[in-house]
């Protein structure tokens, strides 16, 4: 009997706990959690202890507490509800945190502020969804349940890149990006500041950079489908920030312990400086506009390099390229107090170098043998500039290309080989490979999507192990997500396409190898959706959506196969265009589509209800996506 009741004790404190471990989700994952049986209610006056070095966090805190919940709060050192110590405990490192949440309230130890913030996201992610808002909320159990966490990152960098050279996000809208990456526990946020579509960074000795540099005529449409717009239109789309705006931005960034990290990308991606300089290109008698998103490149390439239709290079050959970023980089690197500057690099065209009787006699006079030793060239002018500034310079891979020097360091992108090739020549490098970490790509059905050149689903950005076989980890800074914004028309959007990617991306970034499990992480997701719609940030939901791949057999025939990209999907299609729902045909496997099909209706549903969108995929798509006669 006795023993009856032990076990029945054991077994409820164990179903408690199992609840509490369900209802706690916390992205990225800690380094180490337990969890048991309970829950700390805040009480009605919330007393916090914190050491004055920590004022700015904790009046956030405050700030945070009073508006959303109500209640007040007050500064004690007799029995907080919230103690915040630093500590100095070097297992924890400087972005690293301990949280104990019991009977007695929270606990948050760490050696700085860093760790003491990063604990602070942690805790609002354990409070109801609606600590998110932005005004009291109706909510009454201002709980969080038991837990026992040391946390600390596996990266040193976890990065985001945001383009707003493509499109451009105002000062405002740049911020809201930065407090929805410092959620997540990001810490560096790679700013593209120039592209062939417009410079958006002021440099006081140079004006027309932005004067001119900065906009270009309106349109809407396809990016690289755009009708190429008369050279007098108004130039009326663009913007740029002021460099009150960029410091401003960077304290900001700062104040949530997020580096930045500017790039101005030369010598290629340069349509908005030529503009503004014309002399500065190959071309200089062109009647250069800033790309408005029409095509100009053929990416299919020449001699293997893609080449411009439009010069959108800067001329190697000339010094006044190097006297004007030299004017650039002075400007810019007082502004942004982080080490490394990214001078880009990539997708350089170098056929109109090759076409200039200025850069072949340079290469006479300079002993450069080829195309590629004269980027290699302008790459180690570029590093001379930016070391001269107290910076160290990073590039895209393309600057390993014709050999590199010293402490420059490389962003992967075109997949993991220039990571792995730029450790092995001792460069530190940051993994941004596009076939794991590039969240512009569409990430659900292609026909329910907006359209961009290639696809990325969730899964396999979750995938992604940014430590390659046989590299040396140390060389390995980080890992970062790239949001380019050629089909970003505005902040909403970015943010579709940002997350829940970004949640993978975080998560990959801070966690252990070894504690990312994708069933696990998709349930998290969920009930991060509900605290994204709290704090009013826009999300995609294409992971309800299922993966419609076909193949052709042997025979002709068009096999379509649909599976689900999470667990649980029950997915239901009709090839008659009817409606479907859960009476439909449900997908058990792959199977034939008879040949006067005009489209697959398709429908998920979870536990009874509708959860993903309805898809309806023309035959046709269907036909193209097929991958391999069987
Ligand atoms: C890149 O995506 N061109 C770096």
């Amino acid at each position: 009997m006795k023993l009856n009741k032990l076990l029945l004790i054991a077994l409820t404190i164990s179903g408690l706990s199992k609840l509490n471990a369900q209802t706690v989700s916390i992205i990225p994952e800690p380094f180490q959690m337990t969890t048991r049986a309970g829950l700390f209610t805040l009480p009605k006056s919330i007393a916090i202890n914190a050491p004055s070095t920590a004022n700015a966090i904790v009046d956030e805190m405050a700030n945070k507490l009073r508006t959303v919940t109500g209640k007040t709060v007050y500064f004690t050192k007799n029995k907080p509800a919230i103690d915040l110590q630093i500590i100095n405990d070097a297992n924890l490192g400087t972005e690293g945190y301990t949280l104990d949440i019991n009977e007695k309230g929270i606990q948050i130890k760490a050696n700085g502020n860093a760790g003491l913030f990063f604990a602070w996201q942690t805790v609002q992610q354990l409070l109801p969804a609606a600590i998110y808002g932005k005004t009291l909320q109706n909510t009454t159990n201002w709980q969080v349940p038991f837990v026992n966490i040391l946390d600390k990152p596996r990266f040193g960098w976890r990065g985001m890149m945001l383009d707003v050279s493509r499109h451009f996000f105002t000062k405002g809208e740049v911020l809201t990006f930065i407090d929805d990456m410092a959620r997540y526990k990001y810490n560096r946020f790679h700013w593209h500041l120039t592209d062939d579509q417009g410079w958006r960074i002021e440099i006081k000795s140079l004006p027309k950079l932005t004067s001119v540099g900065a906009w270009r005529a309106e349109r809407k449409g396809k990016w690289m489908n755009i009708t190429t717009p008369p050279i007098d239109e108004p130039k009326t789309y663009g913007g740029f920030y002021t460099q009150e705006d960029i410091k401003e931005v960077v304290a900001y960034a700062k104040a949530r312990f997020i580096e930045v990290i500017p790039e101005v990308d030369v010598p290629g991606h340069s349509m908005a400086m030529n503009t503004a300089y014309p002399f500065l290109s190959t071309t200089p008698d062109y009647p250069f506009q800033v790309n408005a998103g029409d095509e100009f490149m053929d990416w299919e390439g020449i001699n293997g390099h893609v080449a411009a239709r439009i010069d959108n290079s800067l001329d190697p050959s000339n010094e006044k390229v190097y006297e004007y970023l030299d004017k650039v980089f002075t400007e810019i690197a007082p502004l942004f107090p982080f080490e490394y500057i990214h001078m880009g690099g990539d997708e350089n065209a170098k056929n109109n170098w090759e076409k200039s009787p200025n850069v072949q006699a340079f290469m006479k006079r300079e002993g450069l043998k080829n195309i590629t030793e004269v980027q290699s060239y302008f790459v180690r002018r570029m590093q001379k500039i930016i070391n001269s500034k107290g910076k160290k310079m990073m590039g895209w891979d393309e600057i390993l290309e014709g050999g590199l020097d010293g402490d420059a360091a490389v962003m992967s992108w075109r997949g993991v080989k220039g990571g792995i090739e730029a450790a092995k020549q001792n460069h530190k490098v940051v993994m941004s490979p596009n076939d794991y970490n590039y969240i512009d790509f569409y990430q659900g059905e292609i026909t329910a999507e907006g359209k961009v050149y290639r696809g990325l689903r969730m899964k396999t950005t979750y995938s992604y192990e940014p430590v390659p076989d046989g590299i040396d980890p140390t060389l390995i800074l980080g890992n970062q997500a790239n949001q380019w914004s050629e089909q970003l028309f505005d902040l909403r959007y970015a943010q579709y396409m940002t997350w829940p990617r970004g949640l993978a991306v975080a998560e990959t970034s801070w966690s252990p190898k070894e504690k990312k499990n994708w069933n696990s992480f998709t349930k998290k997701v969920e009930q991060q959706f509900e605290k994204l719609d709290a704090a009013n940030v826009r999300y995609a939901r294409s992971m309800y959506d299922p993966i419609v791949t076909t193949q052709l057999n042997s025979k002709g025939e068009l096999i379509v196969n649909m599976e689900g990209e999470i667990e649980g999907l029950d997915i239901y299609y009709t090839m008659n265009d009817q409606m479907p729902d859960n009476y439909s045909s449900k997908c058990t496997g792959p199977f034939v589509l008879p040949e006067d099909v005009l489209s697959l209706r398709i429908i998920s549903y979870r536990d009874g209800k509708q959860i993903g969108k309805y898809l309806n995929i023309p035959m046709e798509a269907l036909k193209k996506r097929a991958v391999k006669v069987l």
